[in-house]
């Protein structure tokens, strides 16, 4: 590689690397110590740790494997901040993160600031051959650090959402202008055939998204758009969560057992509806895609409406001539819940609203080889027991998604920013 092209391809990586770093920082500005040590429940992390972790992978897949006579910051840390690479050793149990109120915050950010440093002399420094080498690994770590960014704001939703005041983690007032009514839902109609799916080609992907391959789609039809709060409270009003034949057995007992009612962060007052959002109680928007409902209501739903949910590889089919940056470009200063999408021919809200459950099992494509050593603990691991999302969420950093991302979570996960869109057979 002749070297002004290792310099440009060097000086873009650290500029998007100094990028994402920064917008951690951001996405913390309003929250005290306080908020960011508590951990609310298992699945959720404390806002430090979601700092903290970030910053031990650049440390562990990048500095310690690149960067010739690294120190680390505090050895003590990999314990501490390693979420689940057995590869790499032992590690603080996750439903325990909130039990590390040491190091506090400033050491943390001390963290932050000394990684950021060593990685920043480290693109000064890196040859064309050296920066070949780490390129995947970088490419990776920014990938990973938007993740947590986006888990940052879903776990510091739910602690919010805890706490007696109830109150806003970010400025209210920012609410987009009513976009009108949300479009009427229409049905997209698609041809079946033999189609290609998986990335191929330039850019970065997660691993999980290869390789490209063939498969076999039958006629579908996709809705226009997200199914929307109002038509959820339909089904709410239609007594959807007292009638057992909507519900798959294991989604009717988990509604039993937690006595639910309603989507996660809904509540019935005398003056309506309202949900708790990251600006505070707001009154439900019943043009709103509806949001924090697990696999087992959006199946539910789906099937009191006599459809069912998409295939992951048809919403891939359908998505690919939509640009991901046609998305609403949520940030600190935005309005960080989900929005009437535009109206528009064709499928509205495909990207950044609200993550789409698909009925696909979240499973390895064929020819899927993880990479070796600890990074191949990243995703392959986990392709057992959960449920396929598609498209991103008003909390997902812009530009992190595309129609070949395939994000995973447990069917009883309700504290994601997840939604659903219909599908039927033609
Ligand atoms: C793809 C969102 C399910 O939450 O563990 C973060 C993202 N992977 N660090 C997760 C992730 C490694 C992952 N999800
Ligand atoms: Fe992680």
């Amino acid at each position: 590689m002749a070297r002004d092209l290792a310099d440009t391809i060097g000086a873009r990586l650290k500029g998007r690397f100094e990028a994402v770093r920064a917008r951690s920082l951001a996405l913390a500005a309003p929250f005290s110590p306080e908020d960011l040590a508590a951990q609310a429940m298992a699945d959720a992390s404390p806002g430090k740790w979601h700092l903290a972790h970030p910053t031990w992978f650049w440390e562990t897949f990048l500095l310690k494997a690149f960067a010739s006579g690294h120190t680390p910051f505090d050895p003590r840390f990999n314990y501490l901040f390693n979420s689940y690479y057995e590869a790499i050793g032992p590690r603080q149990a996750r439903p325990e993160r909130g039990l590390i109120t040491r190091p506090g915050l400033g050491a943390v950010l001390a963290y932050r600031a000394y990684v950021d440093t060593a990685v920043t002399r480290w693109f000064d420094e890196a040859d064309a051959g050296a920066l070949e080498a780490a390129r995947g690994v970088i490419e990776t770590g920014i990938a990973h650090e938007e993740q947590h960014q986006e888990l940052f704001l879903t776990d510091m939703k739910y602690l919010l959402s805890r706490a007696a005041w109830r109150e806003a983690g970010f400025p209210a007032a920012l609410k987009p202008d009513a976009a009108g009514p949300a479009p009427a839902l229409e049905w997209v109609a698609f041809g079946g055939g033999v189609f290609r799916f998986g990335h191929e080609g330039g850019g970065f992907a997660f691993d999980n998204e290869g390789p490209a391959h063939d498969a076999v789609l039958t006629p579908f039809a996709l809705a226009s758009r997200p199914v929307t709060n109002g038509e959820f409270l339909n089904f709410i009003e239609d007594g959807g969560y007292r009638q057992a034949r909507h519900w798959l057995s294991d989604g009717w007992a988990l509604i039993q057992s937690q006595g639910r009612a309603a989507p996660l962060y809904w509540t019935k007052g005398g003056a309506g509806w309202s949900e708790f959002t990251l600006h505070g109680e707001q009154p439900l928007d019943l043009q709103a895609p509806v949001s924090h409902v697990d696999y087992f209501e959006a199946s539910a739903y789906a099937a009191w409406t006599g459809a069912r949910l998409p295939e992951e590889r048809e919403w891939e089919h359908a998505a690919r001539g939509v640009d991901p940056a046609s998305a609403r470009r949520t940030d600190a200063a935005g309005w960080l819940h989900p929005a009437p999408p535009p109206s528009r021919t064709g499928l509205a809200g495909l990207f950044g609203e609200v993550w789409e459950w698909t009925r696909s099992a979240y499973a390895p494509y064929p020819g899927y080889r993880a990479d070796d050593g600890a990074i191949g603990e990243y995703n392959a691991k986990f392709m057992c027991g959960q449920f396929v999302l598609r498209g991103g969420s008003a909390l997902t950093p812009p530009g992190h998604v595309r129609a070949t991302y395939r994000n995973f979570f447990p069917p009883g996960a309700q504290w994601q920013m997840t939604g659903l869109r219909l599908a039927r057979d033609l």
